[in-house]
């Protein structure tokens, strides 16, 4: 494939092949803007519909998770938000962050045919490099959720990494040694995001559970999880109701970790 026949992201592509019943009905294209997450915001305080997609070619301020820059470059990768609506319990809230890295490794898996997994609590990564991050930041109006925005960064074919991320992160081009068109791979991720997140608000969190624990990079491995300026260290062996990660220290004590950055300390 030319690579340079696909520098621009087709939308009109995206919109007559997505079929889904209400994620990217809407799609708001930017050639650059500051941050996707940030422009599905401001529109889901402004009432946008749920399902509304907001996609950008680069992004000026990519926020990663724990407060940290998302590099994207332009032409290269995808960079979307999902605006949704849902109606659910706090409890299930938990749950989208693992549900959305569990269809997009899924959906990278089938669509490439590599073998993607996830780090808790929703990093994509394969042979151990980050290839796709997923944020998450909820809007809540007194005791009930509003909106929240559900933004993707994939690494598709990006070849060039900066130095602060050169061993840490990898691209769908890198691994696979070509190029791939974005199009295609984006409506096959959101159809899945949006399969994923109706399962889940439909018949709840277990079989989603299993399905991220085989896919999990991260049960069953010693790892220091790092939480401001505090680390825990234990062995990752469960995920609990609410979606948070349980470790077990080595005085044999339990502990439930909400947010935080894992970083694994030897493969068991
Ligand atoms: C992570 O740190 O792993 C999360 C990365 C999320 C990046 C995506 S790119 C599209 C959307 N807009 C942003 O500013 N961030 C998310």
């Amino acid at each position: 494939m030319n690579e340079s026949r696909y520098d621009k992201l087709r939308t009109e592509l995206i919109l007559q092949s997505l079929r889904t019943q209400y994620i990217g009905k809407e799609i708001i294209y930017f050639e650059s803007t500051d941050s996707t997450n940030i422009r599905a915001s401001l529109l889901g305080e402004k009432g946008c519909e749920n399902g509304t997609l907001v996609v950008s070619e680069t992004q000026t301020n990519g926020k990663g998770r724990l407060g940290r820059e998302w590099f994207s470059p332009q032409h290269s990768n995808l960079y979307f938000s999902i605006l949704l609506r849902p109606s659910i319990s706090t409890q299930i809230l938990g749950w989208i962050s693992l549900a959305s890295g569990v269809a997009l490794s899924k959906g990278i898996n089938s669509y490439t045919g590599l073998e993607s997994r996830v780090k808790w609590p929703n990093d994509i990564l394969v042979k151990g490099k980050k290839i796709g991050g997923i944020l998450i930041e909820t809007h809540i109006e007194g005791s009930r959720l509003s909106h929240l925005v559900l933004g993707v960064g994939i690494n598709v074919n990006m070849t060039h990494f900066p130095k602060a991320i050169a061993t840490l992160a990898t691209s769908i081009k890198k691994e696979l040694g070509h190029p791939i068109q974005r199009e295609p791979l984006m409506v096959h991720l959101i159809e899945g995001i949006e399969r994923q997140l109706e399962a889940l608000y439909h018949t709840g969190p277990e079989s989603l559970a299993d399905e991220w624990k085989l896919l999990s990079d991260t049960i069953g491995q010693e790892v220091s999880v790092t939480i401001g300026e505090k680390a825990i260290q234990g062995r990752a062996i469960d995920i609990d109701p609410y979606g948070a990660l349980i470790l077990k220290k080595s005085d044999g004590e339990t502990t439930r970790i909400l947010a935080g950055d894992v970083v694994q300390l030897r493969r068991i």
